[in-house]
């Protein structure tokens, strides 16, 4: 069969708020490719709720979300990066706007031009922007008919990507550039070659590798797993982040119950109506999350509880049903109505504070990649990430990545060439079985030791579990035809062995690390937890 070669100026591999508003900002006569492993809109940006966070009343400042993005950070944020993106937000803001996003608007909210500004956990003041408790929808459906609109822009939906395509596979010893990606056509189930001069990661988080999470079935770390095997390194994976209320019923296992619904007065309860948060932090549920999800874990270890209760009911019901219209909608469906009755909630992992290491215009290790959005690390989250920061942090990091590239894009530079994918000593799959149970395996001991509460012994376990999947699968991997799940697997093992590996490394407690073993914090840890691969290359100044 002859082998099948796109080539393209920019390839994008993911189409969330980063994929979409990076492809937007290169210049309309580049040939830019978005490539997504399911339809445009999967991603978790669609399911985002509570809004965009960015100083857009005149009564709260620049120098204000600094601050609460700090404090919330626990003393990992990089204080330049955290400036200059808050700095970034409102003209990002202003970009979706021009885009047609269209954000609640409230006449009373005079010093913010008239749009609802609603709280959310650690903000000192009303931030954050939304269109109603559906923000992401509103993003996602407006970036993709923008995208489906330009004729520069070729979407390849149901094509997921298997690897970065490097100098390494052009004989280097040690790889230097990224050259494009194999990715695997999901229709007709045969590996590809895309050639790019400038590849982007957009491919969002890892919050798959646990059993219980907010996120949909595509975060499974691939962008992180696959730059770690190309040879970038990458920091912070211990920071995993769980939002302390989705909804506990059989039926929706992930589903989120906005932080906004606090931020509008809603308070937790225990099974017997105490209200608890009080006991545990004076911002009582507004505290940031590491510290909502610790108290509800501790609760309910305390008392034996499958859940707690959000309660808003003592709100007038019209309130309730105008400012979160889609929660109130879904769960009288599932029989709860929120005007009424409290809403049983239990924590679940919903982002990843780690990532890719990138530079200013999120640049990473490797020349001619990139990476945004919940992929990169850029260091604005530090050891936990301020509600709301995630959707600014993709839009200002794509907005500097998309000036970059279309800097470099006006010098010449030529595609190099890349061997076919090779598939000579692969056969059809015997085993599906492995796949299922190991993945089944994986994200249950993830949960159960790498969660909400870690200690050494636990993590231990954890990595002896995860080598020994990891070994399974590479097996498996290299004597049989690739599909959707072993790709999938296989990275969500890699980026398993980057948490635990970087858990391990921290011997203190600090933002969404806890550990028993060390329960305070050590101001002597107060740096990145950065791991560097086998293989890796210093970029040069020039590169
Ligand atoms: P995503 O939106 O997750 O997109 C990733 C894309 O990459 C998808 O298109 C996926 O199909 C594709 N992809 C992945 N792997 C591959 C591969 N191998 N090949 C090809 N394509 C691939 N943040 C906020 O700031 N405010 C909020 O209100 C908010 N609410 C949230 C509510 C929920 C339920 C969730 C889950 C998250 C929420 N977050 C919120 C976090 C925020 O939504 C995400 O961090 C952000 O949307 C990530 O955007 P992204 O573009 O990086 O990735
Ligand atoms: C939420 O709406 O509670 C999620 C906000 C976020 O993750 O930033």
């Amino acid at each position: 069969m002859t082998e099948t070669v796109h080539r393209y100026d920019c390839l994008i591999l993911g189409s969330g708020a980063a994929g979409l508003s990076l492809a937007l900002r290169l210049p309309a006569q580049s040939a830019v490719a978005v490539v997504s492993k399911r339809e445009l809109s999967e991603g978790s940006t669609v399911y985002a709720q509570g809004g965009i966070s960015a100083v857009l009343d005149a009564n709260d400042s620049v120098q204000s979300h600094v601050q609460d993005t700090l404090k919330a950070g626990a003393g990992l944020c990089d204080p330049r990066v955290v400036r200059m993106v808050v700095e970034h937000g409102p003209r990002n803001i202003q970009w979706l706007l021009d885009q047609g996003v269209a954000f609640t608007r409230n006449a009373e909210y005079v010093s913010a031009g008239g749009y609802h500004l609603t709280r959310e956990g650690g903000h000192t003041h009303r931030r954050i922007v939304h269109a109603a408790d559906a923000t992401g929808l509103a993003v996602a459906t407006t970036l993709e008919a923008q995208v489906r609109d330009r004729p520069n822009i070729n979407v390849h939906e149901q094509h997921i990507a298997v690897d970065l395509i490097t100098s390494r596979h052009l004989g280097d010893q040690r790889a230097h550039r990224c050259l494009g990606a194999y990715i695997l056509n999901l229709a007709t189930g045969r590996v590809e070659t895309y050639l790019a001069r400038f590849v982007v990661l957009a491919t969002g988080g890892a919050s798959k590798v646990y059993l219980y999470t907010s996120n949909p079935d595509v975060s499974t770390g691939d962008g992180i797993a696959m730059a770690w095997r190309a040879g970038c390194r990458v920091a912070n994976m211990e920071f995993m982040q769980f939002h302390p209320t989705c909804l506990y019923h059989p039926l929706a296992r992930s589903y989120l119950i906005t932080e906004a619904l606090r931020g509008e007065g809603a308070r937790l309860l225990l099974p017997d109506g105490e209200r608890f948060m009080p006991r545990f932090d004076a911002r009582a549920e507004l505290a940031p999350r590491d510290i909502v999800a610790r108290a509800i874990d501790h609760e309910m270890k305390r008392l034996g509880s499958d859940c707690v209760y959000l309660d808003i009911s003592h709100r007038p019901a019209d309130f309730i049903i105008e400012h979160f219209p889609t929660i109130h909608a879904r769960c009288l469906e599932l029989g709860i109505d929120i005007t009424r009755e409290p809403i049983p909630v239990v924590p679940a992992s919903h982002y990843t504070c780690g990532g890719v290491i990138v530079d200013d215009q999120a640049r990473t290790d490797l020349a001619g990649l990139y990476a945004s959005g919940e992929t990169a690390y850029t260091g604005l989250h530090g050891a936990n990430r301020m509600a709301s920061n995630s959707l600014l942090e993709c839009l200002v990091y794509s907005e500097l990545a998309a000036a970059d590239i279309t800097r470099l894009m006006t010098k010449s530079g030529e595609l190099l060439e890349a061997p076919p994918w090779d598939e000579s000593r692969v056969t059809e799959p015997d085993e599906e079985v492995v796949v299922t149970h190991n993945w089944d395996e994986l994200r249950r001991f993830m949960w159960d030791y790498v969660g909400i509460v870690r200690t050494n012994k636990r993590l231990r376990r954890a990595k002896r579990r995860a080598d020994l999947l990891h070994q399974e699968v590479i097996e498996y991997y290299s004597n049989f035809r690739v599909s959707n799940d072993l790709i999938e697997l296989r990275n969500l093992l890699e980026v398993a062995d980057l948490i635990i590996q970087s858990a391990l490394r921290r011997r203190e407690s600090r933002g969404l690390h806890y550990t028993s073993d060390f329960p305070d914090k050590d101001r002597s840890q107060r740096a990145p937890t950065i791991l560097i691969p086998d293989g890796y290359r210093p970029r040069g100044r020039n590169e």
